[in-house]
C-alpha cells in the first residue's frame, strides 16, 4: 500500500471519500458537492439512515453530474470528542469498504473540521496508519487464490492541508507498522516454520537496523544455569535459543541516569503442554504461543526503525514444548539461573519456566530500571478479562497508570490485576523453593506472582498476559483477524512519551 498526501481539491473521477460529523453535517466541499449533484449527497443519506455518527458510512454510485464514479461519505460523529485513535478506525474502515472495488487509487478530502482537536496532519497520517494497518493479510501460502479474492487497492491520497507535515509524520507510523507487521507475520508462522533457531534467526535480521543482538545456545545456557528454561526445550529435537537485542539511540552524550527498559518475551514456538499433553482439539493454536516474544521482536524493529531516541533492550526466550523420552516430567525440580529450585507439577505450565531465566539473564546481563515482560502466559485470563483486554500486573503504580495510558491512546487496551502475599502462598512447594502451578483458583494471578520471584529489587516491573489478544478469529478495524502485534503500537507509544530524549 502507498500513501500520498496532497494539497485539498475535488477529484472528478475515480472513487472519493468525504467526511460528515454528526447531524449529519457535511463539510464545505460536501455540501458544493450535493449542490452540484442535485441534492444527490443529501438523499442517499436520508436513505441510508445516515446521520454522521463514527463508523457510519453510505455509498454513492456514479452520483449525477459530479464525475467520480463512487462518493464514499463517512461519519465521524462529533468533532470536539474525536481523537487520534478514531481517525485510525475510520482509515481501517475506509480500507475494508474499497479495498476490493475497481479503483486501485482512492482519494480521501479533508476538509478543514470545527472543534476538533487533533491536528489536520495527524488526522490525515493517523486514516493512513489505520488503513496501513489493516492491510495486512498473512496470504503466502495460498497457493490457489484468486486474484478477485485479492484486493486491488494499491494506493490511498489524503487530500489535505498541511501534507508535508502529515507525510514526516507518517514516516514515523509506516515504521511502527513495519514493527506490527513483523509481529503478526511471526505469529502468524507454523511451527515447522518457526521453530528457537529460526526465530533467532529472524531477531538477527534487525542487525540492518543497527540492533545489536546476541544469541545463545543451549551450551551457553548450561553454563549459565539456565536450568528452567533449558528443563522446557529438553523434549524436542529443536535446540533452545535466547536472544538479546538492544537498541541505543539515546544522542550521543546523553547521560543515561539508571539503565535501559527492557522487554522480555515468552518465546514457546508450539506449546503441546509437553508429558501433561493439551487435548488435541485447538492445540494448533499453540504456534502463537511466542506470541510476546514476536512482540519483542517487533517492538525493537519498531523502535530501531523509527531511531527512537532512547535505550532500549530486549530478550527473547525460545523454546518449544514437547513431549518425548528425554521430556521433563512432572515431579522433575529444576534449578534456575537465580538459584532458586521449582518443582515442575506441571509441564504445560512452560512459560513462566521460561520468563524466569530469561528475566534473570536480562536483569544480570543489563541493570535496566523497568523490565516489561509479555506471554501468552494463562488461558486463565481470558476467563478474566476475554480477548479484547490484556492483563497487566505490576509492582509500580505509576509504570502500571503509564502503560494503561498508552494502551488507552492506541487502543491495545489493559487492566490491571492485583498481586500479593496471599496468592504468592500458593505457589509454595513442600520439596522445592516453588511449585510452577497454583491450583484451582486465580491462575493469572498465580502465574504472575511466579514471576514476581524474579524480579530483583528495586527494579520496576510489569507483567503483560497477552493470551487472550495475541490472535483474533473476528476483523476489526484496525486488525484483520489472525495474529494481532497486540503489544508494539501499545509499547512504542510508552518509550515514545516516557523514554526519549
Ligand atoms: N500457552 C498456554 C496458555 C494459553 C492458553 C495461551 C490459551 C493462549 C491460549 C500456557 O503455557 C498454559 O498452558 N497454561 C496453562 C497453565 C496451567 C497448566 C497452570 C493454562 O492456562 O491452562
Ligand atoms: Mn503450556
Ligand atoms: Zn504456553
Amino acid at each position: 500500500m502507498k500513501f500520498t498526501f496532497a494539497k485539498p481539491f475535488t477529484p472528478e473521477k475515480g472513487t472519493l471519500v468525504i467526511t460528515a460529523t454528526e447531524g449529519p453535517e457535511l463539510a464545505a466541499s460536501g455540501k458544493a458537492l450535493d449542490k452540484k449533484s442535485g441534492y444527490a449527497l443529501t438523499k442517499a443519506m436520508k436513505a441510508g439512515k445516515f446521520k454522521g455518527k463514527g463508523g457510519q458510512m453510505v455509498s454513492l454510485f456514479a452520483p449525477h453530474n459530479l464525475g467520480v464514479d463512487r462518493l464514499i461519505i463517512a461519519g465521524l460523529g462529533k468533532a470536539d470528542d474525536l481523537k487520534e485513535r478514531n481517525f485510525e478506525t475510520l482509515g481501517g474502515k475506509l480500507y475494508a469498504t474499497v479495498a476490493n472495488g475497481v479503483e486501485p487509487t482512492v482519494a480521501v478530502l479533508l476538509d478543514p473540521l470545527q472543534g476538533c482537536k487533533v491536528p489536520v496532519a495527524e488526522r490525515s497520517a493517523r486514516i493512513a496508519l489505520g488503513a496501513k494497518l489493516r492491510s495486512f493479510r498473512f496470504d503466502k501460502y495460498r497457493t490457489k487464490e484468486k486474484k478477485e479474492a485479492k484486493p486491488t487497492l494499491k494506493s490511498l491520497r489524503l487530500l489535505a492541508d498541511e501534507g508535508t507535515k502529515a507525510r514526516a509524520l507518517f514516516n514515523e507510523m509506516d515504521k511502527v507498522a513495519d514493527g506490527v507487521f513483523f509481529t503478526r507475520n511471526l505469529v502468524s508462522e507454523p511451527a515447522n516454520v518457526i521453530y528457537p533457531a529460526s526465530l533467532a534467526k529472524e531477531a538477527k535480521g534487525l542487525k540492518d537496523l543497527g540492533v545489536k543482538v546476541k544469541v545463545l545456545g543451549e551450551k551457553d545456557m548450561e553454563k549459565l544455569g539456565m536450568g528452567a528454561l533449558l528443563g522446557v526445550g529438553q523434549g524436542s529435537v529443536r535446540e533452545s535459543k535466547l536472544v538479546a537485542l538492544e537498541w541505543n539511540g539515546l544522542p550521543k552524550g546523553t547521560k543515561q541516569d539508571d539503565g535501559p527498559v527492557a522487554f522480555v518475551g515468552k518465546g514457546v514456538t508450539f506449546d503441546s503442554g509437553g508429558i501433561s499433553i493439551k487435548p488435541s482439539a485447538g492445540m494448533e493454536d499453540m504456534k502463537w504461543d511466542m506470541g510476546g516474544s514476536g512482540v519483542v521482536i517487533g517492538l525493537m524493529k519498531a523502535l530501531a526503525g523509527r531511531k527512537a531516541k532512547a535505550h532500549v533492550v530486549g530478550i527473547v526466550g525460545l523454546v518449544e514444548n514437547m513431549p518425548s523420552g528425554e521430556a521433563q516430567r512432572p515431579g522433575d525440580i529444576v534449578t534456575s539461573m537465580s538459584g532458586q529450585t521449582i518443582e515442575v507439577l506441571n509441564t504445560d505450565a512452560e512459560g513462566r519456566l521460561v520468563l524466569a531465566d530469561a528475566l534473570w539473564y536480562c536483569q544480570e546481563t543489563y541493570k535496566p530500571k523497568i523490565v516489561i515482560d509479555l506471554a501468552t502466559l494463562t488461558g486463565a485470563i481470558m476467563v478474566s478479562l476475554g480477548t479484547t483486554i490484556a492483563g497487566l500486573f505490576s509492582n509500580d503504580d505509576e509504570l502500571a497508570d503509564d502503560l494503561f495510558a498508552s494502551g488507552e491512546a492506541v487502543d491495545e487496551k489493559v487492566w490491571r490485576m492485583p498481586l500479593g502475599s496471599d496468592y504468592d502462598k500458593m505457589i509454595k512447594s513442600d520439596v522445592a523453593d516453588m511449585k510452577n502451578i497454583g491450583g484451582r483458583w486465580a491462575g493469572s494471578i498465580t502465574a504472575a506472582q511466579f514471576l514476581k520471584r524474579f524480579i530483583q529489587d528495586d527494579v520496576k516491573w510489569a507483567h503483560l498476559d497477552i493470551a487472550g489478544v495475541t490472535w483474533s478469529t473476528a476483523d476489526k478495524p484496525t486488525v484483520p483477524k489472525g495474529g494481532t502485534g497486540f503489544g508494539v503500537r501499545l509499547l512504542d507509544r510508552y518509550i515514545a512519551d516516557h523514554h526519549e530524549a
